[in-house]
């Protein structure tokens, strides 16, 4: 059995996610069409996204005989809560270098990167910020040598293809509209974008004067693309910042639309979605997507974190 026999095994367990139509009475008033793609149902740990971006990583990192793979993420990670995930599966040995102290942080996302065999490592926040500098990149690889190294959120050029596929499972369609963080999502979603389907990235954090730059960087071809643009203006203060109103609009659309929401991604990006399409952002006629990305296990932390006070 060579090592990419279990690769083989786990994606052949992973079945293309529902695409299921939404009704909603702003949607037939304003006369756009919408269906949620459930990439959050893709797999019961490594879902959403994750699955998509790290797909071709994993297999890489199996063919070239890697003895293990090192990530970044905060404390609430879906990235390393997926990476642990597949490591545990595959089996490939895991190290994720924590953004935050020790002592102060336990909860249920890094329960389980522990339990499934993740040894974590945390670092203040001045540490975490070189994680994309050479210098330190280097002292990672020394202190684990054979480690393939992702970057935080998996984003790097390995993850375009895997997210790319996604289009394999949609319909011709007008828009289709995502969260957006990191940017690998979306950059993958443009290496593939079909002539006559335009994407909408919701960004979720202040991204201002990087995140384009960031898009473009992972797929230099976005920079002449114009059927993309990001809505820069739902982002709630921040990355998991959420207003009590948010919170509690995004609950009430989770139960209108019987799809389970959270308020760092899926849940932000619908709501802005919603209240662009009040707004007239978006064509009567429209035939829309929105791509859940997952990250309802973040979701469990939230209670926790609400009482930190991290999320607002
Ligand atoms: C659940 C979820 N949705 C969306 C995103 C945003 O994707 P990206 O970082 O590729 O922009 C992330 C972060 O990776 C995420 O964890």
């Amino acid at each position: 059995m060579t090592r990419l026999t279990s690769w083989h095994r786990l994606n052949r367990r992973i079945c293309p996610s529902p695409l299921d139509p939404i009704r909603h009475p702003l949607l037939t008033q304003q006369g756009i069409q919408l269906w949620i793609k459930r990439d959050d149902l893709l797999h019961p740990q490594i879902s959403g996204n994750k699955w998509r971006k790290l797909k071709y990583v994993l297999r890489h990192a199996l063919s070239e005989d890697a003895r293990g793979l090192l990530t970044f993420g905060g404390a609430y990670s879906n990235h390393l809560h997926a990476l642990a995930a597949a490591g545990r599966q595959l089996p490939l040995a895991t190290v994720g270098l924590v953004r935050g102290e020790a002592g102060s942080i336990n909860n249920p996302t890094l329960s389980d990167a522990r339990a499934w065999g993740m040894a974590l490592e945390f670092v203040d926040r001045q540490q975490y910020r070189l994680r994309h500098t050479q210098a330190y990149l280097e002292q990672l690889a020394y202190r684990y040598p054979g480690y393939r190294i992702i970057p935080e959120g998996g984003s790097c050029s390995l993850a375009l293809p895997g997210v790319a596929e996604l289009w394999q499972e949609l319909p011709p369609i007008d828009e289709l509209i995502l969260p957006v963080a990191s940017g690998g999502t979306l950059a993958g979603l443009l290496s593939a974008r079909p002539a006559g389907t335009r994407l909408r990235g919701y960004a979720v954090l202040k991204g201002k004067d990087w995140l384009a730059e960031t898009v473009h960087r992972l797929f230099p071809d976005a920079l002449q693309d114009p059927g993309w643009q990001l809505q820069l203006e739902h982002h709630g203060g921040g990355y998991a910042k959420c207003s009590a109103a948010d919170r509690i609009a995004i609950a009430q659309l989770a139960d209108e639309l019987c799809v389970p929401l959270e308020p760092v991604y899926s849940g932000k990006a619908l709501l802005g979605l919603f209240r662009d399409i009040a707004a007239n952002h978006y064509a009567p006629g429209s035939r829309l997507v929105f791509l859940h990305t997952g990250g309802l296990q973040g979701a469990r932390s939230q209670h926790n974190s609400k009482r930190s006070g991290r999320a607002k």
